[in-house]
């Protein structure tokens, strides 16, 4: 098969998003016999170190390393990693690389020899490694494909130039540019929940749904880390990629086919369709130290008196006949009360008349923790009385798919890379738009245009700030009223 014989070369072995997550990846791969028939996996980076320190290195976050069978399967995909050591930008130093390659696959023989590089690199160094491996790692006995993941720039201007330097080199159809989120099952659920229920379809748009919104809530700051993030902050961070990939799926239109092209040119058209995010539909905060845990501005590697913002709620709007007029609410906030990311679409009204304040229905996709797919109804209070109720039509996975294994993001991206499939990786004309609407509003909070807004403060552990009630209900969402009853008069 066209995929078998592959090396795939793991740039930035060293680092943090290759231990945590593209090692961990790969073994789970492995070990459910997802990797192609004579895969070997060879790590790169500056650090020197020999086999033994690397094998150790590759599996510090795999889980349950006592088990047996795991041990066995490790011991195994162990056998299959090798590791070289060399700069980022010397050509002789990825003519070593090349050199190990050669001898991985003269084991192939006279067939065909792929190679897929993993770049788990800080974006410093992309574009210089994205050049040496063109120039000195390219196979030339079978296909070669590049894997990047964000930061792609800070707005649309060092986007644009980042990456013209990378399609110098590497071709549309070799590159696969991640968002992980597009590898969570409950996003790659949304083509099928929508265009796979008529019950669902034709109430999809701006006649049946009052407003949207997409959620993203993480339990922790950013300890640690706060050097990085604050030149990026939360928009750049979630909204920016995550959620707008999130929105985009939710409000396309329906594609020709499941081809990784028509689902992308959908996704760009409905992109196309949104104007750059508006000031007045901006909510932005900054997490403050509350219960013994610091505030953003405590961690010593965070400039003093930063103004980034760890947590934005922000309004986009659609113009297009669909979507016209309907609010779709972005929101994401660190060191906030839970960890949830949802898609709550709240529905219009029903017709006053014979009710009076009847609950919204509201459809919501949990896309993690607990996957879930739920539908607030109203119903019909059960007995003698004659009453509405608010209740759940409820399909929690773990319930309803008791035995089935949900794959990580990464799994799921680097196997359709191996594959060969894009229908879950960025294009760049999406990435393209996908600035556009973002840009204005991050110059204005980077300060580009006189002081930079000031984030409002909310206390760590809570759920934002104070303001978000405010805002949310200022785009027409409406809380549930679980205790609602329907008093009818004409009871027999
Ligand atoms: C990353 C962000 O892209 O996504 C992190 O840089 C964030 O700040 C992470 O924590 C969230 O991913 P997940 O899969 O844990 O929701």
């Amino acid at each position: 098969a066209l995929k078998d014989n592959t090396v795939i070369i793991v740039l930035g072995a060293s680092g943090d998003l290759a231990q945590k997550k593209t090692f961990p990846a790969l073994f789970t791969l492995f070990r459910q016999g997802y990797l192609p028939k004579g895969v070997h996996i060879v790590g790169y980076a500056r650090t020197k170190m020999d086999l033994p320190e690397f094998h150790r290195r590759q599996t510090v976050y795999i889980k349950n390393k006592d088990d047996p069978e795991i041990k066995k399967k490790l011991d195994e995909f162990s056998a299959l990693s090798t590791y070289v050591a060399g700069a980022y930008d010397q050509d002789a130093a990825f003519q070593q690389l090349t050199k190990h390659l050669e001898e991985i696959e003269g084991t192939y023989g006279a067939a065909e020899a792929n190679r897929v590089f993993y770049m788990a690199l800080p974006p410093s160094v992309f574009t210089t490694v994205a050049q040496h491996l063109r120039s000195n790692c390219y196979s030339t006995k079978g296909h070669n494909r590049i894997i990047i993941e964000k930061p792609f720039g800070k707005d649309l201007d060092s986007c644009r130039e980042m990456m013209s330097a990378l399609k110098a080199v590497w071709t549309e159809d070799e590159t696969y540019r991640i968002d992980h989120y597009l590898g969570k099952e409950m996003v790659k659920n949304l083509l099928v929940l929508r265009f796979g229920n008529t019950a669902l379809t034709p109430s999809w748009d701006k006649n049946s749904i009052a407003n949207v919104q997409i959620t993203f809530k993480e339990p922790f700051g950013t300890e640690g880390r706060g050097g990085y993030f604050d030149e990026f902050g939360i928009i750049r961070d979630i909204l920016q990629n995550h959620l707008l990939q999130v929105l985009s799926i939710l409000t396309m239109e329906r594609p020709v086919s499941f081809s990784a092209e028509d689902i992308r040119d959908e996704k760009v058209k409905v992109l196309r369709a949104i104007p750059p995010v508006a000031r007045e539909d901006t909510l932005l905060g900054q997490y403050v130290g509350a219960n013994g845990k610091p505030g953003y501005l405590e961690d010593d590697t965070v400039p003093k008196g930063s103004t980034c913002p760890t947590f934005a709620a922000t309004t986009l709007w659609i113009h297009n006949p669909r979507w016209e007029g309907v609010p779709f609410i972005l929101r994401a906030g660190k060191a906030v009360n839970e960890a949830k990311v949802e898609i709550r679409i709240q529905y219009k009204e029903v017709t006053q008349g014979i009710f009076k304040d009847i609950s919204r229905n509201e459809l919501v996709i949990r896309i993690q923790p607990n996957e879930a797919v739920y539908i607030k109804l109203n119903l019909k209070t059960p007995g003698m009385a004659t009453r509405a109720m608010p209740t759940e039509m409820d399909l929690t996975y773990k319930r309803r798919f008791t035995d089935a294994v949900i794959p990580e993001a990464y799994e799921a991206l680097i196997l359709d890379a191996i594959h060969g499939d894009h229908s879950n990786f960025v294009r760049d004309d999406e990435l393209d738009v996908a600035w556009k609407i973002w840009t204005p509003l991050l110059h204005w909070i980077d300060g580009r245009e006189g002081s930079p807004p000031k984030p409002e403060p909310y206390p760590y552990g809570s759920r934002g700030p104070k303001q978000l009630d405010a805002y949310i209900a200022k785009y027409g969402y409406k809380r549930t009223d679980r205790t609602y009853s329907w008093p009818v008069t004409n009871v027999s």
